[in-house]
């Protein structure tokens, strides 16, 4: 016990700025405008709160903690300056695992050595409250850490990014999770190594087993639960090493994430609890991807969506995924703002799953300064399509795709999608007809009376159409 400082009530009153600050910052962050000033808002409470942790812990060592963050530090500072946008992703599921390994690890040491940790008289006997802590917090870390690994892989290509269903998941995964808490509510009765050791296994497992089977569309909402679930672990090693601030950010990531995750379910029509449980109702996304058939479309060229839009009254561009491959979207708002001189509106409709992130596109578009006011979510702007002369999609493909609403077999059923088809006419910028979206299905939108397909790398496409608008 003697280990353990008392926190002096200038630091809790710090930790509770800090706090505030974060809350400040997730605020400022919902906002591509108030967002710099999130961040700032979130940067000066973390350092508050590390300074008051290095202060008034007298248990480290200053030089090992220096060292410690100078390598955390400098690996964060070059990976996040050499990422490239379209990687960032799997960068934040990367990350993510180790937020549930450093909390598998903090609970381990605790477990071999609790009179550091306050937890534990001389006999080292564990409290029974710090017991349930450590338990939790070891299995929550596991599956934050195995299921990010999982994530990592489907987000970067390395392994399928479709479902992948096991027979008997739902039995099986049920099975393990009750016999984690089962063996959670065992070690406040017996600290035997076994116990700590087999919930740490299990949690590992459970992980693999709960990502696994979710694929193809619902893959951002995977996202946002992990990010969720490294909030609850870093809150669990919170409540074991006695750090308040640590507490109150693990349940603001760990809140917000789940937020996030159950707005994403929503605006892709899934239920909160058959995602979280795993690949419920994917059985209809096993069978989809279906084959290519020969059929009649048309190709267009940079004159004619030059001509066409210069002609138009409305034109609503839809940006995904493509657009962030090729960096496009500084050629896009010059597009933009060459058709405003000329009369045209124009506007930017942005899916909520368009991309590979959330706000992927919002921050693309913010970034080649698109005015936040041309910016329309799904809702507020699907009923335009029908008053639109263009509907111009360059690297958006899932999002526009019309099975969606009509292919029961198909796996992004169910999902709101842009009713593009109601627009009289159809730029479709992509590089080949053989490409597919991230579903991998094809799309009926590119074989429509009104349709032309651009077909070229976003970027070059864009900056030949402005040449044609000049000319
Ligand atoms: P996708 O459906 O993935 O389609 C991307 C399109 O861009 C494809 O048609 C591709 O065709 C084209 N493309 C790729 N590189 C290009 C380039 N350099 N120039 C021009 N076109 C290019 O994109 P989306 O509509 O944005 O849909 C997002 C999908 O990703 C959804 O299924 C969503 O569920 C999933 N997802 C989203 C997230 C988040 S959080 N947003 C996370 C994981 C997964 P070509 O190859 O023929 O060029």
């Amino acid at each position: 016990m003697e280990h353990v400082t008392a926190v002096p009530s200038w630091a809790m009153l710090a930790y509770l700025v800090s706090g505030v600050l974060f809350i400040l910052a997730l605020r400022g962050l919902s906002s591509p405008a108030t967002s710099r000033a999130g961040n700032r808002y979130g940067m000066i409470g973390m350092t508050i709160a590390m300074v008051t942790t290095l202060v008034t812990h007298g248990i480290a060592s200053l030089p090992e903690i220096a060292g410690a963050i100078a390598i955390g530090g400098g690996v964060g500072f070059v990976t996040a300056r050499k990422i490239k946008m379209t990687d960032m992703p799997q960068l934040v599921a990367a990350f993510h695992s180790l937020v549930g390994l450093a909390a598998v690890l903090v609970g381990l040491a605790a477990y071999l050595n609790p009179q550091a940790f306050g937890i534990a008289g001389a006999d080292g006997i564990i409290e029974p409250q710090s017991r349930i802590e450590m338990g939790l917090g070891i299995a929550i870390g596991a599956i934050t850490f195995s299921g990010s690994i999982i994530a990592f892989l489907k987000l970067a290509g390395k392994m399928s990014g479709s479902p992948i269903l096991l027979p008997g998941r739902h039995v099986l995964n049920l099975g393990t999770l009750i016999a984690i808490l089962g063996l959670v509510a065992y070690f406040t009765q017996d600290q035997s190594q076994w116990v700590i050791a087999t919930i740490t296994v299990l949690s590992f497992i459970i992980g693999f087993l709960l990502i696994i089977p979710i694929g193809g569309a619902d893959m951002p909402v995977v996202v946002s639960m992990l990010n969720s679930y490294s909030g609850w672990a870093a809150a669990a090693m919170g409540f074991t090493l006695h750090n308040t601030a640590m507490i109150i950010t693990g349940a603001l990531v760990g809140s917000s994430g789940a937020i996030l995750s159950y707005i994403m379910c929503k605006a892709m029509n899934r239920g909160f609890l058959s995602v979280i449980a795993g690949g419920f109702g994917a059985e209809a996304a096993a069978g989809g991807g279906a084959a290519k058939e020969q059929r009649p479309w048309k190709r267009g060229s940079a004159e004619d969506a030059a001509y066409m839009m210069k002609e138009a009254e409305n034109v609503i561009i839809i940006p995904g995924y493509g657009m962030a491959v090729s960096q496009a979207q500084h050629a896009l708002r010059e597009m933009g703002d060459v058709l405003k001189k000329e009369g045209v509106n124009v506007k930017y409709a942005i899916h909520p799953v368009a991309g590979r992130m959330p706000g992927h596109m919002n921050v693309l578009l913010a970034e080649a300064n698109v005015p936040y006011d041309e910016v329309f979510e799904l809702e507020d702007i699907n009923s335009e399509f029908a008053q639109a002369d263009v509907a111009f999609i360059i690297g958006a493909n899932d999002v526009v795709n019309p099975a969606a609403k009509t292919d029961k077999s198909s796996p992004i059923y169910g999902m709101p999608v842009f009713d593009v088809d109601k627009a009289k006419t159809i730029f479709f910028v992509k590089r080949s007809m053989g490409g597919v979206g991230y579903a991998g299905v094809d799309n009926d939108v590119f074989y429509m009376d009104q349709t032309m397909m651009l077909l070229a790398d976003a970027k070059k496409m864009v900056e030949d159409i402005v040449k044609a608008l000049a000319h």
